[in-house]
């Protein structure tokens, strides 16, 4: 493990806020979690950071800051139809992406170039394009902070919702995640209920791989989203609301437009973009913060934008979606 005083986060966060942790601890080694835990996390505060994609910082972090920072994709069994892979929580998302495609492996090509470590995709159930990782993920391994405790979850246990699981509720900032177990196909299927996908698919005639679906995921991806490496930023800042049907058929009379899908227990879900767009904040910007050209739903570091001028901007957004709707918008990222 690496311990550093006084630690910069700029480059642990891809919102780009220019922060400092009192300590910073990097684990290189899954097997160093249980001592981190005895000698270092027995005090408050601290904070497990994966990639910093899903986290706003809003002020200097009086406290130990821990990053796993181990890495390692093992394949674990395999049967003609499937595999079981183990991955430790510090591998970028995308590397295991990238191991899946080469080896033909379905089932998370959708998700590809999401930004974030592995550790971190079962947390908050990360999802795109019509998968969620919940539809792969088999157990989920790590250690209980308050008691030292190992924990190995099997998929109901992580008990995983629309961006929700046991790791941000009874686990909530009580676990350090170790490794991930996934299940993928070896069996040619594919995701194209996003209808964006499947006509970009069609359009480009190409045929259906996977390299050809998480290309254009890519490319759909880098038309919406802003590259964190140019403009910072936390992908969607709030999460897609949920309102019962009526409320959402009685918004219909006055936005015939207004996007529906349907959610559980006679739920509809909204898009947060559209709303934020139709409260004329798409593209706008305050200071040095604001929301992006193409899609309203992400808030973005203009440059220079202090923790301050971000919140402003998402306050001033819940309250002007909630006056034109009655809807208060759930912050999707980590505020710390
Ligand atoms: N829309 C607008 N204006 C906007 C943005 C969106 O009208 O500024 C409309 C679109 O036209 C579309 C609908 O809203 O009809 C949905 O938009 P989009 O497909 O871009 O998806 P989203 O609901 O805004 C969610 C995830 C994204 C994920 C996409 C694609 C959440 C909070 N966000 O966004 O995830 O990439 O679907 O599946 O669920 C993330 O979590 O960080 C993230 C980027």
């Amino acid at each position: 493990m690496k311990l550093t005083e006084y630690q910069n986060l700029k480059d642990y966060n891809t919102f780009g806020m220019e922060v400092a942790a009192q300590r910073f601890l990097q684990i290189e080694n899954a097997d160093e979690v249980p001592s981190v835990i005895r000698e270092y996390l027995q005090e408050k505060p601290y904070y497990i950071l994966g990639g910093g994609s899903n986290t706003l910082f809003t002020k200097d972090f009086d406290g130990i800051i821990v990053h796993p920072a181990f890495t390692g994709i093992e394949l674990m069994e395999q049967t003609s139809d499937d595999v079981v892979l183990r991955v430790a929580a510090g591998e970028p998302w995308d590397n295991l992406i990238q191991y899946c495609i080469k080896r033909q492996l379905y089932g998370i090509e959708n998700l590809t170039a999401i930004p974030g470590l592995v550790g971190s995709a079962p947390v908050q159930n990360i999802g795109a394009y019509g998968v969620e990782v919940k539809d792969t993920v088999l157990k989920v391994e790590g250690y209980v902070i308050s008691t030292g405790e190992p924990f190995s979850l099997t998929n109901p246990e992580c008990r995983f919702a629309y961006r929700n699981s046991i790791f941000k509720q009874e686990l909530k900032h009580d676990c350090i995640i170790t490794y991930v177990w996934f299940q993928l196909s070896k069996i040619k299927h594919f995701t194209l209920s996003y209808q964006g996908l499947a006509k970009a698919l069609e359009e480009r005639e190409l045929p259906l791989t996977l390299h050809s679906v998480s290309d254009c995921v890519r490319k759909i991806r880098d038309a919406k989203l802003p590259d964190p490496k140019m403009v910072g930023n936390g992908g969607s800042f709030f999460k897609n609301p949920v309102v019962p049907i009526e409320q959402f058929t009685e918004l219909t009379v006055q936005y015939p437009d207004l996007v529906g899908y349907d959610a559980p227990d006679g739920m509809k879900k909204l898009s947060a973009g559209q709303l934020i767009e139709k409260a004329g904040w798409k593209g706008k910007r305050l200071g040095n913060a604001g929301t992006w050209k193409n899609q309203a739903l992400v808030l973005v570091n203009y440059g220079g934008a202090t923790p301050n001028e971000v919140l402003q901007v998402a306050e001033t957004i819940i309250h002007d979606v909630k006056t034109l709707f009655d809807i208060t918008l759930e912050m999707e990222i980590n505020q710390i």
